[in-house]
C-alpha cells in the first residue's frame, strides 16, 4: 500500500490507528497524541478528479466561509505519496450508533446544517462542480475503466460502464439550482456533539463546490435509507430530513445525482 514511512517518522510521537477506509482508496489514520490529528494519504495523482491538494484548498475555503471543518495542519506530496494532516473534529459521526430516541433531533441537526451550507452565496465559491464539469469527468472516469462496477447501488447491480454512461446522458437534468454543496454528504462525513447534537464539523470535502442542491440531498437521503450501511435510520428519517430542510426535491434529479455518484 502507500509508503508513508517519512510521515510516520515525523509524527512518531503519536499513536497511529488506521481508520476503516472509505471508497476512495485513500489511507486514513487517527494520530492520538497532544494534540491528536487525522492523516489521509493517497498516491500522488488525481483519483477520479480528486486530490488531497484539492481537499485542502476546499477545507481552507469552507473554514473561511464559516463552515465547521478541520483545520489543515499540512498538505504536501513527494513523488509517490500525497498527504493531508488535519485537526480532529470533536464528536461522533452521524453513522455511529445513536440512541433511537435521539434520531429525530439528529436528523433535524443534519437538515439545519445542510440548509445553512446551502445559503452561502454560490458566487463566492471558487470550486465548480456543476454538470458542465462533473458529467464530462464522469465519462472520462468510465472511459479510463475506473468505475468500481462491483460497488454499484442495488438498482444498478450488474450494469456495465457503457450502460451507466448512456443512462447518465439520457437523464442529465436540463437545469441546476446552484448552491455550495459538500459533494459527499453522507452520514460518516458529518460529526455531532453527543450532548447538544450540534453539528461540530464535516470532513471528506474533496468534492465540495457549486452544484445543484440535489447533489447533497440525494446522497444524504440515500445514506439515511441504506439498510446495508445505516440500518438504524430508514425512509422516515429521510422524509424528516427533507421536510426539515424545507425543499421537496424533484425525484428524477435525486435519481440522477445518485447515478452520477457511481462514477466517483
Ligand atoms: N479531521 C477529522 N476529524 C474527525 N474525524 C475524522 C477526521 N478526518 C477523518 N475522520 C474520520 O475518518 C473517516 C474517514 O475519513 P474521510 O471521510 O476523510 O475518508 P474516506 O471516507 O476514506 O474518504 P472517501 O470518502 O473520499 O473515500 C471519517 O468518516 C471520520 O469518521
Ligand atoms: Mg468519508
Amino acid at each position: 500500500m502507500i509508503h508513508i514511512e517519512r510521515l510516520r517518522r515525523r509524527y512518531s510521537g503519536h499513536e497511529w490507528e488506521p481508520v476503516e477506509a472509505g471508497r476512495s482508496g485513500a489511507g486514513v489514520w487517527r494520530l492520538t497524541g497532544t494534540p491528536s490529528y487525522f492523516v489521509k494519504a493517497d498516491g500522488n495523482r488525481d483519483h477520479a478528479g480528486l486530490s488531497l491538494r484539492g481537499e485542502a484548498e476546499r477545507l481552507a475555503w469552507l473554514r473561511a466561509s464559516g463552515v465547521p471543518v478541520p483545520e489543515v495542519v499540512e498538505q504536501d506530496a513527494d513523488d509517490d505519496v500525497a498527504w493531508l494532516v488535519t485537526t480532529v473534529v470533536p464528536g461522533r459521526t452521524a453513522a455511529d450508533d445513536w440512541p433511537r430516541e435521539r434520531h429525530g433531533a439528529l436528523v433535524d441537526a443534519l437538515a439545519g446544517f445542510t440548509r445553512d451550507l446551502h445559503t452561502i452565496p454560490a458566487g463566492t465559491c471558487p470550486f465548480d462542480r456543476t454538470l458542465a464539469v462533473t458529467v464530462p469527468e464522469a465519462r472520462e472516469i468510465a472511459e479510463a475503466g475506473l468505475v468500481d462496477l462491483d460497488d454499484l447501488d442495488d438498482e444498478r447491480a450488474g450494469w456495465s460502464a457503457d450502460r451507466l454512461v448512456a443512462e447518465l446522458a439520457a437523464t442529465t437534468p436540463a437545469s441546476e439550482d446552484l448552491v455550495v454543496c459538500h459533494g459527499d454528504l453522507c452520514l460518516p462525513n458529518v460529526l455531532l456533539d453527543p450532548e447538544t447534537l450540534r453539528v461540530t464539523g464535516v470532513v471528506d470535502v474533496g468534492r465540495a463546490g457549486v452544484a445543484d442542491r440535489c447533489q447533497d440531498l440525494a446522497l444524504m437521503t440515500r445514506s439515511l435509507t441504506s439498510g446495508e450501511l445505516n440500518p438504524q435510520y430508514g425512509p422516515a428519517c429521510a422524509d424528516r430530513f427533507l421536510a426539515r430542510y424545507g425543499v421537496a426535491p424533484d425525484p428524477s434529479k435525486i435519481a440522477f445525482y445518485r447515478l452520477l455518484d457511481e462514477f466517483f
